[in-house]
């Protein structure tokens, strides 16, 4: 199995109840009308299920809870054709849960119930060391207990590339973000690292150059509508096609999926970021995270 891997996503996997509503109560408040969807979520997973949209051998390691929820997330990520012989049921645990709220500009807010993500422990890691040392790409995000994803990391082979998506953002230890090939954070992510304010693109170069300058390899920071700016080997702005945006959510996960896919597919960091960039674009055209990747053909048409 070891040498099939193109990349091993270490996250979260949730359940997502996304509710659609014209305007989010106040405190004290009731609103009615609003719709409910429910899909399978979590940054992990849904930048697993990205990459392997693309065509990419993805495997996944993280963990749902011991109910009937945490067998349906394993069931979707298998019919996506991901690995999940190392995600861990945990019987004392729910599965994660993601209450998204989204609005009719399309905007998300999210609030996460972490569950058996916040159960899962180092001897999982240890038990998937040769997948990380061989895969392609190691890609991580920040909704797994920091210290998992800080070992997760030290366990990359030296010929892995590793991708860490700042989301949400936490402390982190430099050592660690000095190991990383590419790091990918959005605007306030970024500006959380850096303690540097983002409102445009210069700004936002300013703070990618104080995060480069801390030791880092590659930065991208995505800035939503305005596309994407990467600093470091290659200094690259992308700017985004316009589209009529349904609801966001997930977007950021499409992006770094892509992204980590290409990059173990051989491609260039530049043309990863290009499709990567097409592909978040039309993401926010369809509702839910998953269910809005793209295929390869569609983002290259
Ligand atoms: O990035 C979107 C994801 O964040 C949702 O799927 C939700 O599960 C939360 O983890």
């Amino acid at each position: 199995m070891n040498d099939f891997i193109d990349v091993v996503v270490v996250g979260s996997i949730n359940q997502d109840y996304l509710i659609k509503t014209k305007s989010i109560p106040g405190p004290g408040e009731t609103t009615t009308g609003a719709i409910l969807d429910l899909q399978p979520g979590g940054k992990g997973a849904n930048q697993a299920v990205a990459a392997a949209s693309l065509g990419a051998r993805v495997s996944m390691i993280g963990a749902v809870g011991g109910d009937f929820i945490g067998d349906m997330l394993i069931e979707s990520l298998n019919k996506s054709n991901i690995d999940t012989t190392r995600v861990k049921k945990l019987k004392s645990s729910t599965s994660g849960s993601a209450f998204v709220t989204i609005t009719p500009d399309g905007e998300n807010s999210i609030i996460v119930a972490s569950g058996a993500n916040w159960g899962i422990e180092i001897s999982h890691i240890e038990q998937a060391k040769q997948t990380i040392a061989l895969a392609k790409v190691l890609l991580l995000q920040m909704e797994l207990p920091i210290s998992i994803v800080e070992y997760a990391i030290s366990q990359a082979g030296i010929n892995t590339l590793v991708v860490l998506n700042l989301a949400p953002a936490g402390k982190i230890n430099l050592e660690t973000l000095k190991r990383v090939n590419v790091l990918v954070l959005n605007e306030h992510e970024a500006s959380f690292l850096a303690k540097k304010p983002i409102s445009d693109l210069p700004s936002a170069k300013q703070v990618g150059q104080k995060l480069l300058d801390l030791g880092m390899e590659n930065i991208i920071i995505t800035l939503g509508q305005l596309g994407a700016l990467m600093l470091g080997e290659e200094n690259l702005y992308v700017p985004a096609p316009r589209v009529q945006v349904l609801d966001t959510t997930g977007a950021g996960d499409c992006f770094v999926g892509v992204l980590a896919s290409r990059l173990s597919q051989g491609v260039t960091l530049s043309k990863a970021l290009h499709q990567a960039t097409k592909a978040a674009s039309l993401s926010v055209q369809i509702l839910g995270a998953q269910a809005s990747f793209p295929t390869l053909d569609q983002i290259d048409n």
